[in-house]
């Protein structure tokens, strides 16, 4: 099939919308687009979460692609994603480097607080999934909600430059791109494996979180060739986990 990647060329800036990932679903936007904008109203994150974007200039981007079932983990999609954004903070932030990293599944911090987060959004047709990717990130600012303080951060510790959003922005389109083309190439997964393990915050953490409707505490082995999580219980058994629940917490 043909792959629909993000088009640089068919970007579009919005002063104000409720939200772009709900913006960019509408039938008549083309495949490949991605959108900012400066504000959004109803912004969604993962769950029934909503996602309240921080600070001064946040990114507020949403990019839609359609790729071949048969070829894609959704899951590996969004630890791809997020070692994409990762790739494009470091390329823009290089001191960054000491600090942040890539939170299974989908989150990116810096030290243990949250400055980012990713909404993968896929409906599947004919062999095909439409996915609108959504990400949103605290750039700057001065000032943490009271409910945030002890969860979330900013990026920077000072103001973006002139132009610089968009300079981002531009680099951040051709990661993800670079990171699906990735995704088709099973040697080229276990290499970006290997980059996303070295710079995420949970490697050899202890973590608790429910499988099978009970909880079970165990040490995080890794991240596996399908994106979910491996986990090394208390008990010896080896268990994967697909995504977060609401229960899941580093110890
Ligand atoms: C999460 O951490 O729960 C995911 C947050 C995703 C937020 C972004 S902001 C741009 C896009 N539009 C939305 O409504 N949500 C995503």
């Amino acid at each position: 099939m043909q792959y629909r990647l993000l088009k640089p060329e068919l970007g579009h800036r919005l002063p104000s919308v409720n939200s772009t990932n709900e913006w960019i679903r509408n039938p008549e936007i083309p495949f490949g687009s991605w959108v900012i904008a400066e504000e959004q109203t109803e912004g969604k994150g993962r769950g029934n979460n909503i996602w309240q974007s921080l600070g001064e200039e946040p990114l507020i981007f949403s990019g839609k692609l359609r790729l071949s079932a048969a070829e894609i983990s959704l899951p590996l999609l969004s630890i791809f994603v997020s070692s994409a954004l990762l790739k494009t903070i470091f390329a823009f932030f290089p001191d960054r480097e000491e600090d942040t990293t890539i939170k299974w599944p989908n989150d990116i911090y810096k030290h243990e607080k949250k400055v980012a987060g990713i909404l993968v959004q896929s409906e599947f047709t004919n062999g095909v999934y439409d996915v609108v990717i959504g990400i949103g990130l605290n750039f700057f600012g001065n000032l943490i909600p009271e409910p945030l303080i002890d969860k979330a951060t900013y990026l920077c510790e000072s103001k973006m430059g002139e132009g610089e959003l968009e300079r981002f922005v531009n680099h951040l389109v051709i990661e993800i791109n670079q990171a699906v083309i990735n995704l088709l190439d099973p040697s080229q997964v276990m290499k970006d494996l290997v980059w996303i393990e070295a710079h995420s915050l949970l490697k050899n953490k202890v973590i608790e979180a429910e499988w099978e409707e009970r909880i079970v505490r165990g040490r995080v082995l890794g991240i596996d060739e399908l994106g979910f999580l491996l986990i090394m219980t208390e008990t010896g058994q080896k268990i994967e986990l697909m995504d977060t629940s609401p229960k899941f917490r580093m110890i």
